[in-house]
């Protein structure tokens, strides 16, 4: 939104009603602008900078919003589902009034780190196949993963439709008839880390994303909740 907007328009905007339901209550004199009453919807007001009261609760105004959540299993990513509950759902309503969405998909059964945000620009930033952007994962395998296998995800892995993937980097944690690795990809598709080991007849029984670009989890998250980035996280995501 640019500068010298219109009060209403601003008001509506970030949710505090409809255009029709804002206008009424600034002709009822609870709006304050800059300490003084305004009742008139016109009122050209800079949202960043002038202070807007409404009923004396202080209106700040911000474009968009950027969040971590560790998803918990069990929850969709996406914005409404209609038969299961997404991660929108656990966000409070001084959030949705931005209408949030996952930037990126997880499985159902996929922890880890999920950024929510309405700003549609970095979100084809980050997710555009073009971009190579790093997503990290910790991963607990059905199957001995062992250090010849480090070559072969370098490599790329032809997956079950004939798509050969992008290098990938494996790190062993450990291993044995359960493994438990990290693997970096760069890409995107569907179900990928479990096609993966699926091609090398082996089973990922747990998967969570530990990072995305140089956005990293904070592992004081538990799964369910999140938090705002921090300016420097945001800048580091806008920089890269
Ligand atoms: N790869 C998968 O298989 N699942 C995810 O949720 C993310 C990457």
């Amino acid at each position: 939104m640019t500068r010298n907007e219109r009060l209403d328009k601003v008001l509506a905007n970030m949710g505090y009603g409809s255009r029709k339901d804002v206008k009424k209550f600034i002709k009822e004199g609870l709006v304050k602008v800059n300490g003084a009453i305004i009742q008139n919807n016109e009122f050209k007001v800079s949202p960043y900078e002038d202070e807007i009261t409404i009923r004396g609760e202080e209106v700040n105004y911000r474009e968009y919003i950027y969040l971590m959540m560790n998803k918990p299993q069990g929850l969709v990513s996406s914005t409404d589902d209609p038969l299961t509950r997404t991660v929108i759902d656990l966000l409070t309503d001084d959030y949705l009034i931005y209408k949030p969405f996952p930037v990126g998909r997880l499985d159902k059964d996929t922890e880890g780190l999920l950024m929510i945000s309405n700003d549609g620009k970095l979100a084809h930033e980050l997710l555009s196949p073009k971009k190579h952007v790093d997503k990290k994962y910790y991963a607990e395998i059905d199957g001995t993963v062992d250090d010849e296998h480090i070559e072969v995800f370098k490599r790329g892995i032809v997956l079950d439709d004939g798509y050969k993937t992008l290098p990938a980097e494996l790190e062993i944690i450990e291993t044995g008839v359960f493994s438990k690795i990290y693997l970096t990809i760069q890409e995107g598709k569907y179900h990928q880390v479990k096609r993966m080991f699926e091609a090398l007849t082996m089973r990922v029984v747990y998967l969570k994303r530990i990072s995305m670009g140089p956005l990293i989890l904070d592992e004081s998250l538990v799964p369910g909740e999140y938090r705002e980035l921090t300016d420097d996280e945001i800048n580091s995501l806008k920089t890269r």
